[in-house]
C-alpha cells in the first residue's frame, strides 16, 4: 500500500510484545506507549522540513540546519492517543498539540465527536494525528476528517497496532496522508476488538476498566 510504513525494528518489536501482555500492569504500560512513540516518533518525522540558520561555534560563524517554519502539531485522539504524547514531545519539545475527542459506540462501534480543538495555523503545520490502536478506522478517518475540515493539509497518523480492515479504510479514505503502524495484526473479533491486539488501550492506560 502506497503511504503506509510498517515498522521494522527490534526494539519496538520488543516493545510492542511487552505492551500486548496481559501482565504489564498500567505504570509500566504507560512508559511503554510513550517509549513506542518516541521510537516511531522518529522514522514519522524524517521528513520534517528544515532550514539552515545562522550560529556561531566555539569556533567561526556558520549556517546550520535547524527544524523550520510553523513546525509540528501532534493530534492525539481522546483518550488512548494521549499516552503518545509525551514520547513525540521528547523529540520535538516546541511541537503544539491539539485534541481530538472520540469514542467508540460499544454497540455499533461507530465513532462519536465530542471535542476538537487544534493549534493555529493548522494548514501550516505537520500535523501528527496519534492513537495507539486502528480497528474499525472509524476513529481514524474521522479524526482525519475534521483536521482537514479546519484546513489540515500535511497529515500523518501513527498507530502502535493496527487490524487490516482499519488500515485498508483509513487509506481508502485519506490516500493522501502518511500511515505509521507499528505491528499490523490478523484481525478484528465480533466485538471490533484488535486479535491478538493488547485489549482497551484507554483503560489500559489510564487504570479504568
Ligand atoms: C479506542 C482507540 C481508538 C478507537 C479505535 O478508543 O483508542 O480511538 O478505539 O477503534 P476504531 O478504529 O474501531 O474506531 P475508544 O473509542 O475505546 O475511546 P477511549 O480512548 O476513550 O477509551
Ligand atoms: N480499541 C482498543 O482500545 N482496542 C481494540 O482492540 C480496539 C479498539
Amino acid at each position: 500500500m502506497d503511504n503506509v510504513t510498517i515498522m521494522d525494528h527490534p526494539l519496538i518489536k520488543h516493545k510492542i510484545t511487552m505492551l500486548r501482555d496481559k501482565n504489564t500492569g498500567t505504570n509500566e504500560f504507560r512508559t511503554l506507549v510513550e517509549e513506542i512513540a518516541m521510537l516511531m516518533g522518529f522514522e514519522a518525522l524524517r521528513d520534517l522540513p528544515v532550514e539552515d540558520v545562522e550560529i556561531e561555534t566555539p569556533i567561526e560563524k556558520t549556517s546550520q540546519p535547524m527544524i523550520a517554519g510553523k513546525k509540528l502539531a501532534i493530534v492525539p485522539i481522546l483518550r488512548a492517543g494521549l499516552g503518545m504524547v509525551g514520547g513525540i514531545l521528547n523529540l520535538v519539545p516546541s511541537a503544539k498539540v491539539g485534541h481530538i475527542g472520540l469514542y467508540r459506540d460499544p454497540e455499533t462501534h461507530e465513532p462519536h465527536e465530542y471535542y476538537c480543538k487544534l493549534p493555529a495555523p493548522i494548514d501550516q503545520r505537520t500535523i501528527l494525528v496519534v492513537d495507539p490502536m486502528l480497528a474499525t478506522g472509524g476513529s481514524g478517518a474521522d479524526a482525519v476528517t475534521m483536521i482537514k475540515q479546519h484546513g489540515g493539509k500535511n497529515i500523518k497518523f501513527m498507530c502502535i497496532i493496527a487490524a487490516p480492515e482499519g488500515l485498508e479504510r483509513l487509506h481508502r479514505e485519506h490516500p493522501d496522508i502518511q500511515i505509521y503502524v507499528g505491528a499490523l495484526d490478523r484481525q478484528l473479533n465480533e466485538n471490533a476488538y484488535i486479535c491478538p491486539g493488547l485489549g482497551d488501550a484507554g483503560d489500559r492506560i489510564f487504570g479504568t476498566k
